[in-house]
C-alpha cells in the first residue's frame, strides 16, 4: 500500500470532468462562504468603511422601495419575491431578509419555491471523529418546471467550497454569477448566467466542510465507554424535521422526494451505515496516516430528506431475517449487545404483522435498528435505519422491568409503522404531522397486541393516548391537529401530544365506528394510492368515504375533529321525569372557562363553531356492555329513548370516542351506587373513564369535587391496572395541587385508605401476568409515597438487604424498594444509587436509577443532584429534562427545581443548542404543579421578558394550568377538607 496521504477528498475529482461554459472566474475564486480570509485594518477605517457600506445600502434600500418595480419581480437586489397563494404557500416573512453579505436575499419566504424540483441526490461525506471536521460534496440531480434564472435551497452552517452547475443533456457547466447564504433563513439563493429550461435536467455539484456538533441535531458525535473504560466516539444523525439541511446542502420539505445514493469515507476500525446495504467498499488509501476506505451505498427508493440517515461507528450486530427476505439487524456497542435479542425479535415479528395488516410489502432490502448513546427523541424512524435512545430498544431478562420491557416493544412498533406511514407515504407539509405521528401512535399500540396478545395493550390504550390528549387539548393553550407551521420553530412545537396522543385516539375513535376491516382495506388503498409521494389529511378522508360507499362523510365527520381545537363534553339528562326519552347536548369542555382573568390567548374562532360530529355509544343497567347503541350527535344535540326503568347509563363506552362525558346528578349518583354494589358490570375501561371524567369535570367546576371522592371510594375493591392508573395519576396530582392547602394531611389519609387493601394484598412477588406487574409496581411505589404500612417498612427493609448483602431485588420491585431507600434514607443511600447509576450495563436500570435519585428529602443531596445536569459528563444533556423533571415532582424538591431553572436557564439552553424545544418540556416538567397565586407570579414574571422559541406554547399552557391550579385549590379546598372529615378516613 502506497503510503503516501491522499486528498481526503479525493472523492471530489469527478468534479472537474464536467468542461466549462464561459467564464470559470466563479469557481476557483474564494466563496463568500469560506473561512480563514481574515482581512486587516484599523479600527477608523473599518468604522468608516462600515459608515459607507450601510449608507449605501440604506440609500439602495430607500431607491428599491419607492422606485423598484411594485409586482414579484424575482430579480437581485429587488424588492423581494413572495410566494403567490397558487403556489400553495404564503409563507413570506414580515422583515426584509438579508444576506451574510449585507445584500438583499431575493427569496423572500420560509418555503422554497416549487417549480425546482430534486431527483437524485449523491451525497459523499467523510466525517473525522477526531478533528470532529466533515468534509461533504453533494450533487443534486434537478428538473425545472419552469424557466428560471435561479435557484434556492436549504443549508445551514455548510462553508461552501466550491459550486457547480451543469445542464446534463451537453455535459456543460452554467455560470453560477452569484450565491448568496440568509442564514435566519437557512437558505441559499444562486443566481445564474443562463436561464433553465423548462423540463430539462441540471446537477449541481457544492463541495462543502462543516464539523460534527454535540447537539443532538444534524450530524454529530456520540460517545459511549467501554466495559473496559475506553471511550468510543462514533458520528450519527438525525434530521427530522429540518437537521438535514446541517448536513449537506438539500431541499429539506417533505414534498422534494428524490432518491439518495451515499459514499461514506470512514477509516478500517469503524463501519458506516445509511439507509440502503453497503454495494462496495474501496481502499482509497491513507490519510493522516489512518488507511481510508470508501463504501459506497445502494441507491435508495424516493424519500424525504428528513429521513435520511448515516452513521460512523464500531458497532457489532445481531441479526436475522423475515419470512419474505428482509433482513433484520439490531447494532449496538458489543457489551451491550445481548441486550439487543428482545428489539429484534419484536422488529422481525413486527415487520412481517405490518406487511399482511396493511398489504403492502416493506420496499427496502434490509432494517437496521440502532442504539445511539446520545440521543434527543426516543427514536427516530428514518427509512431502513432507525435511529433509538438506548432505553428504547435494549432489554435485559433479568434487570427490566415490565413497563421498560413494554416501552421498547412500543418505540420498535412506532418506528416500523411509520416506514409505511410517513415513509412511503409522507404528509405533503408539517402542518399534517399528525399523519406520520398519531398514525404511528394508533399502529404502535395495534402492533404490539399483535405480537404480545398478553399485554392488553388496547386496554392501556386510553391510558396513553385518549386521557394525555384530553388532558392538554382541555386548555384554550391548545391547537388544531392541523396546524399552520412555518419555520422550523413551529414545526419543533407540534411534536407534541396534540400530534401524537389526540391524533391516537382519534384514529381509534374512527376505528371504532367504521370497523377495524374498513379502516384496514382504506388504510391499504391510500398508501397504494400514495405511495413513494405525499398526502394530506382530506386525501385520507376521501379514501376512507370509497370505503364506506360514500356511507359515512368521512371528511365532515373528522374536519370537526382535526380542524378546530379541543372536544365536546356531552351532557346528559332525563328529558323529563316520567318518560325514557334522553336528551345529550354538546357543549366545548375548557377547563378554565370559570376561571375569573384567566391570561390565555385569544380564542381563534372555529369553522365548526365548537361542534362536533360525535358518535355516542352507550349502555345501561338494563342492557350491560355487550348491547352497546350507537347514536350520532351531528353537531348538534340529540335526544334518544331507553327503557323507563334505567338507573344509569354508561355513555362513551371504553372511552373509546374522544370527549367527555357529564350526567345528571341522579345518574351520577346511581352510578355511584353500582361502582360501589358491583363494580364488574362495567369493563375496566369503563370504570377508568368514568373516573378521568369525574376527576376532570371537578377540575373545570362542572361537577361538585365531592363526585370524584364518592366515586373514588370504590377503588378499596378495585383490581385492575387500567383504572388505578387513571385513579392515581388525579389521585397524585391532586396530593400535589393540594400540598400547601388545608385538607393536605387528610387527603394523604384518604389515599391510603384507598390503597390500602390492595397494596397489602398485592405482595412482593414479582409475578403474575404483565398488567399484574404493572399494577403492582405503581400501587406499592403509590403506598410508599403516602406512607402506607407496612409496605413502607418492607421496602426500606429491601433497600437495605440489597445494600448490604447484596439481595437481588426483582425489576418489577426496584422502583418502590429504591425510592424507598432514597426517600427515607440519607446521603449513603443516595450514593449507593448514584455509584450503581454510573457502572451498571443496563440503559432500564440507569433510566430507573435517574428517576429514584429524585425522591430524596434532604435539601442539600437534591441541589447536589440538580447541579450534576449542568455536567454532561455526570447527567447527558438528553437526561437533564427527566432529572429537574423527577425534583420537581417531589413536593421536597418542588421550589427547588424552580430555582435552578432559573438561576441555570441560560445555561441549560445552551446544552440544548438553539432547536429550544426542549426547553418547553422543561417549563412544564417543572412549573405545572404549582398552585399558589405566588408561584404564578414568580414564573410569568419570569418568564415575560424572554423569547422560549418553540416552547412558547409550552409555556402558555404551564400558566394556564398553573392559574387554573390555584383556583382550583381556592374553590374546592374548603368542601374537600369538609367532605374528608364527614367520612373520617382512618384506619
Ligand atoms: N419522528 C419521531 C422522532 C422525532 C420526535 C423527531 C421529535 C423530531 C422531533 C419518532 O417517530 C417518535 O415519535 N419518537 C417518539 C417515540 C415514540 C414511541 C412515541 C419519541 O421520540 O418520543
Ligand atoms: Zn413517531
Amino acid at each position: 500500500m502506497n503510503d503516501h496521504d491522499v486528498d481526503d477528498v479525493a472523492f471530489l475529482t469527478s468534479v472537474n470532468h464536467y468542461r466549462t461554459n464561459g467564464s470559470q472566474s466563479g469557481i476557483h475564486k474564494r466563496s463568500l462562504y469560506e473561512h480563514g480570509g481574515v482581512a486587516i485594518c484599523s479600527q477608523r477605517k473599518a468604522l468608516i468603511i462600515a459608515f459607507i457600506f450601510l449608507s449605501v445600502l440604506f440609500l439602495a434600500s430607500l431607491i428599491i422601495a419607492y422606485f423598484g418595480p411594485q409586482n414579484d419581480c424575482p430579480c437581485i437586489g429587488m424588492k423581494p419575491m413572495f410566494l403567490t397563494e397558487e403556489n400553495g404557500v404564503n409563507a413570506s416573512r414580515t422583515v426584509i431578509p438579508i444576506a451574510t453579505n449585507g445584500e438583499i436575499f431575493p427569496w423572500n419566504n420560509l418555503r422554497l419555491p416549487t417549480f425546482v424540483r430534486p431527483e437524485r441526490y449523491h451525497i459523499n461525506i467523510h466525517p473525522n471523529l477526531t478533528t470532529l471536521e466533515v468534509k461533504g460534496q453533494t450533487s443534486i440531480d434537478f428538473r425545472v418546471e419552469k424557466p428560471t434564472d435561479y435557484i434556492v435551497f436549504h443549508s445551514k452552517n455548510l462553508t461552501i467550497i466550491e459550486k457547480i452547475l451543469i445542464n446534463r443533456k451537453n455535459n456543460e457547466k452554467i455560470e453560477i454569477t452569484k450565491i448568496l447564504e440568509y442564514s435566519a433563513g437557512q437558505q441559499m439563493f444562486i443566481e445564474l448566467d443562463d436561464e433553465l429550461q423548462k423540463e430539462e435536467n441540471y446537477t449541481l455539484v457544492i463541495k462543502y466542510t462543516t464539523r460534527l456538533g454535540r447537539e443532538l441535531e444534524g450530524f454529530y458525535l456520540s460517545s459511549y465507554v467501554t466495559r473496559s473504560g475506553e471511550k468510543k466516539y462514533l458520528a450519527t444523525t438525525h434530521f427530522e424535521p429540518t437537521y438535514a439541511r446541517s448536513a449537506f446542502p438539500c431541499f429539506d420539505e417533505p414534498q422534494f422526494k428524490a432518491k439518495f445514493k451515499m459514499s461514506i469515507l470512514r477509516d478500517r476500525f469503524h463501519i458506516s451505515l445509511f439507509n440502503m446495504p453497503i454495494k462496495s467498499t474501496d481502499d482509497i488509501g491513507f490519510y493522516m496516516g489512518t488507511g481510508l476506505v470508501r463504501d459506497d451505498f445502494y441507491e435508495s427508493v424516493e424519500m424525504s430528506t428528513y429521513l435520511v440517515a448515516f452513521v460512523v461507528c464500531d458497532y457489532n450486530h445481531t441479526h436475522t431475517k423475515t419470512s419474505k427476505g428482509i433482513s433484520v439487524s439490531v447494532y449496538a456497542p458489543t457489551d451491550l449487545l445481548p441486550q439487543a435479542n428482545f428489539a429484534l425479535d419484536t422488529a422481525t415479528k413486527m415487520m412481517e404483522h405490518y406487511e399482511e395488516f396493511f398489504g403492502v410489502p416493506y420496499p427496502l432490502p434490509k432494517q437496521d435498528l440502532i442504539a445511539i448513546p446520545d440521543f434527543g427523541a426516543g427514536a427516530m424512524e428514518n427509512w431502513g435505519l432507525i435511529t433509538y435512545r438506548e432505553t428504547s430498544i435494549l432489554y435485559d431478562a433479568v434487570e427490566t422491568s415490565a413497563a421498560a420491557h413494554q416501552w421498547v416493544a412500543v418505540v420498535v412498533a412506532h418506528e416500523l409503522a411509520h416506514q409505511w406511514f410517513g415513509n412511503l407515504v409522507t404528509m405533503r407539509w408539517w402542518n399534517d404531522l399528525w399523519l406520520n405521528e398519531g398514525f404511528a401512535s394508533f399502529l404502535e399500540y395495534l402492533g404490539v397486541d399483535h405480537v404480545m396478545p398478553g399485554w392488553s395493550m388496547m386496554d392501556q390504550f386510553i391510558l396513553d393516548k385518549t386521557q394525555q390528549g384530553l388532558h392538554l387539548d382541555a386548555l384554550s393553550t391548545s391547537h388544531p391537529i392541523s396546524v399552520t407551521v412555518y419555520d422550523p420553530v413551529e414545526i419543533e412545537a407540534i411534536f407534541d401530544s396534540i400530534s401524537y396522543s389526540k391524533g391516537a385516539a382519534i384514529l381509534y375513535m374512527l376505528e371504532k365506528f367504521l370497523s377495524q376491516n374498513i379502516l384496514r382495506r382504506g388504510l391499504n388503498d391510500y398508501l397504494n394510492i400514495h405511495k413513494y409521494g405525499n398526502a394530506d389529511t382530506k386525501d385520507l378522508w376521501s379514501v376512507l368515504s370509497k370505503h364506506t360507499n360514500q356511507t359515512l362523510e368521512v371528511k365532515s365527520i373528522m374536519d370537526t375533529w382535526t380542524r378546530q381545537m379541543g372536544f365536546p363534553l356531552v351532557s346528559i339528562r332525563k328529558e323529563n321525569v316520567t318518560a325514557s326519552t334522553y336528551l345529550a347536548t354538546q357543549t366545548r369542555f375548557l377547563l378554565t372557562s370559570d376561571v375569573p382573568n384567566i391570561t390565555t390567548i385569544r380564542q381563534p374562532s372555529s369553522p365548526f363553531k365548537y361542534k362536533w360530529y360525535i358518535p355516542l355509544s352507550y349502555y345501561t343497567d338494563q342492557t350491560n356492555f355487550k348491547n352497546v347503541e350507537t347514536v350520532w350527535m351531528n353537531m348538534t344535540n340529540i335526544t334518544f329513548e331507553v327503557d323507563p326503568k334505567v338507573a344509569w347509563i354508561k355513555a362513551n363506552v371504553n372511552q373509546s370516542g374522544y370527549f367527555r362525558v357529564n350526567y345528571s346528578q341522579e345518574l351520577w349518583d346511581n352510578l355511584v351506587v353500582q361502582l360501589k354494589k358491583d363494580h364488574s358490570v362495567f369493563s375496566p375501561a369503563d370504570r377508568a373513564n368514568l373516573l378521568d371524567d369525574a376527576f376532570t369535570l371537578s377540575r373545570a367546576g362542572v361537577v361538585n369535587v365531592t363526585l370524584p371522592l364518592r366515586l373514588s371510594m370504590y377503588l378499596r375493591e378495585e383490581r385492575n391496572y387500567v383504572p388505578w392508573a387513571t385513579a392515581l395519576e388525579h389521585l397524585q396530582n391532586w396530593s400535589k395541587y393540594l400540598s400547601e392547602a388545608t385538607p393536605y394531611r387528610m387527603f394523604q389519609q384518604y389515599m391510603k385508605y384507598l390503597l390500602e387493601p390492595i397494596a397489602n394484598e398485592i405482595g412482593w412477588d414479582d409475578t403474575g401476568s404483565h398488567l399484574q406487574k404493572l399494577l403492582r409496581s405503581d400501587i406499592l411505589a403509590s403506598a410508599v409515597l403516602c406512607e402506607v404500612e407496612p409496605v413502607t417498612t418492607e421496602a426500606k427493609n429491601k433497600f437495605k438487604k440489597w445494600m448490604q448483602e447484596g439481595v437481588r431485588i426483582s425489576p418489577n420491585l426496584r422502583e418502590v424498594v429504591y425510592t424507598a431507600g432514597i426517600k427515607y434514607g440519607g446521603v449513603k443511600e443516595w450514593q449507593y444509587c448514584w455509584a450503581r447509576y454510573n457502572s451498571t450495563r443496563v440503559p432500564s436500570e440507569r433510566k430507573l436509577l435517574l428517576k429514584v435519585l429524585g425522591s430524596a428529602s434532604d435539601p442539600w443531596i437534591l441541589q447536589r443532584y440538580l447541579l450534576s445536569t449542568l455536567n454532561r459528563d455526570m447527567i447527558k444533556p438528553q437526561d437533564v429534562k427527566t432529572v429537574l423533571g423527577v425534583v420537581a415532582a417531589n413536593p421536597d424538591g418542588q421550589l427547588q427545581a424552580w430555582r435552578h431553572l432559573k438561576a441555570r436557564w441560560y445555561t441549560l439552553q445552551s446544552l440544548f443548542g438553539n432547536g429550544t424545544f426542549t426547553m418547553g418540556g422543561l417549563i412544564t416538567a417543572v412549573t405545572s404543579h404549582f398552585a399558589s397565586d405566588y408561584d404564578f407570579r414568580e414564573v410569568s414574571d419570569f418568564f415575560r421578558p424572554m423569547d422560549v422559541g418553540s416552547g412558547t406554547r409550552a409555556l402558555q399552557q404551564s400558566l394556564e394550568m398553573i392559574q387554573l391550579n390555584v383556583y382550583w385549590v381556592k374553590q374546592n379546598e374548603e368542601n374537600i377538607f369538609q367532605w374528608l372529615v364527614n367520612n373520617d378516613f382512618k384506619y
